[in-house]
């Protein structure tokens, strides 16, 4: 079914609504408090709403309520510390409460990728509608905030209506979001749009109330924030369609590093030489091992499996083509790291039996502590199942890192880890390792060798340093 609404005239059109709670602001919950639901929660109270954070995980609530934020993102520690302080915010377990509490429910369960396929997987969504809906004794929102196949509004909407009170009449809409890890809080206080997928007067108008302090935010600071009112399926598609862009357009220039490998070409000049049309830009250009974290992998994967089930699987074959691409990056810095160790192939790839090669990074990008689907993890693991004793530094990631992979070695320190290695890969680009001094480096390992695995190093400088430097699609040199 379609939305009736279709411009931003319209959202200034909508009357007020008041919320069924009689509070004055809608009263939100957030459900689910990981990255998305923890950053919405924590940045909504600080925009005014009186909000409640919701979570099966009792262990993460009371860290919370304590005052401590689960996830490295810079700047939440403060927000959070200054709205429990000020009454506007809590956590709970008891989705009772958070029925009673609340006017506007947004949905921010993760959808992690299947074990048995691409698909994504529903269970938080279905079980999370199911724990809330039979406590909603009066009118209220239910609004998708996670990453789903597109088809997902309507059945959360079937399942509300299973489960709900009738008399309560609840609604449902989407708004997807688009954060960044590392600048979660500036990108839900000052989003660059909004998306509302509704299917009532009523449901907008309590979206509208509900974001009006991004809205009057915005005002403040003399900026628009473009809302886009749709319908469920196109709500739903703005978000997987925004990932599957992003991670095309890395994936193409990671495609011009293996022409440039094979031609002499420089991929980071490359990439500046087309970017600068503004057709083409040049954000997302950067060419390396590749994208990793919790979002676009499995993203690409999720729409891929869903337009099988829709039937147009072909039109988004691309994606797989954008997925092996991603891959063969991590094993390139296999093959890097085999040619400037003059180490031979075996049967299963290259052989690196008892070299000592330090990983610097272990992220999926810099400014977070998240190692989920990680490239220098993955590439990790391939050095040390080619028999490299790998030694880890990450100024953020390595608690999570040596949960994932506790096989190989992590040093307290870029100094701790780079003494005595043969090889050095730089596989994150955090500024600690950008601005690190190769000559001071060259005095502590065994043999000057680096592999830049972000392009994040300046070739000259490490060459003249003594280092053999060897880039993701860069000319090699000495
Ligand atoms: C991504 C999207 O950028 C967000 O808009 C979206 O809301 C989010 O997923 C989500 O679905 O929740 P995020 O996973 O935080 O955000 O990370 P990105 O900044 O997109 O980076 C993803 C990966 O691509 C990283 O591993 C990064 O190192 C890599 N990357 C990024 C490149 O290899 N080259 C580039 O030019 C840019």
């Amino acid at each position: 079914m379609t939305s009736p609404y279709s411009s931003n005239q319209t959202l200034q059109a909508i009357a007020a609504v008041t919320p069924p709670s009689g509070a004055p602001r809608p009263r939100l919950t957030f459900l689910g408090t990981g990255y998305l639901g923890a950053t919405y929660a924590i940045c909504f109270a600080e925009l005014g709403y009186e909000v409640l954070g919701v979570d099966v995980d009792a262990a993460k609530i009371d860290k919370l309520n304590a005052g401590a934020v689960p996830i490295h993102e810079p700047g939440l520690d403060e927000l959070l510390t200054k709205n429990l302080t000020a009454g506007r915010l809590r956590f709970t377990t008891d989705y009772a409460h958070a029925a009673a509490f609340g006017d506007v429910h947004f949905l921010c369960v993760g959808t992690p990728q299947r074990p048995d396929g691409l698909a994504a997987d529903l269970g938080y969504v279905e079980s999370a509608i199911i724990s809330l809906a039979p406590y909603l004794g009066r009118k209220a929102l239910i609004v998708g905030k996670s990453t789903v196949p597109v088809g997902t509004a309507e059945w959360v909407e079937q399942l509300v209506g299973k489960h709900a009170p009738v008399t309560s009449e609840v609604e449902v809409a989407w708004s997807p979001e688009f954060l960044q890890e590392g600048f979660a809080v500036e990108d839900v206080l000052r989003p660059n749009r909004v998306i509302f997928g509704v299917k009532s007067e009523w449901a907008l108008g309590m979206l509208h109330s509900a974001h009006k302090g991004v809205f009057d935010l915005a005002a403040t600071e003399d900026r628009d924030v473009p809302v886009v009112i749709t319908d469920f399926p196109t709500a739903e598609l703005a978000k997987v369609a925004a990932n599957a862009f992003l991670a095309t357009k890395i994936s193409f220039i990671n495609a011009m590093a293996e022409v440039c490998e094979a031609s002499g070409a420089d991929v980071t000049q490359l990439a500046r030489a087309i970017g600068y049309d503004p057709r083409i830009g040049n954000k997302f250009l950067r060419a390396g091992v590749g994208f990793g974290g919790a979002c676009l992998p499995k993203d690409i994967r999720a729409f891929q499996a869903r337009a099988q089930e829709l039937g147009v699987g072909e039109a988004l074959r691309f994606l797989h083509e954008a997925d092996l691409i991603n891959q063969r990056r991590r094993q390139r810095v296999i093959q890097l790291a085999a040619e400037l160790l003059d180490r031979r192939y075996g049967p299963n790839g290259p052989d690196l039996g008892g070299v000592a090669v330090t990983v610097l990074g272990a992220t999926f990008k810099p400014n977070s502590d998240d190692v989920r689907d990680s490239p220098a993890l993955s590439v990790v693991r391939k050095l040390s199942r080619a028999g490299a004793h790998v030694t880890v530094y990450d100024p953020e990631g390595m608690a999570n890192a040596a949960r994932e992979v506790p096989e190989v070695t992590y040093a307290l320190s870029l100094v701790d880890a780079v003494r005595g290695a043969e090889l050095v890969c730089v596989l994150t680009e955090w500024d600690e390792f950008r601005n690190a001094d190769p000559t001071a480096i060259g005095e502590l390992v065994s043999g000057r060798r680096v592999i830049d695995g972000r392009n994040c190093l300046d070739p000259v400088i490490w060459a003249r340093a003594g280092w053999e430097y060897r880039g993701m699609g860069r000319p090699s040199s000495r």
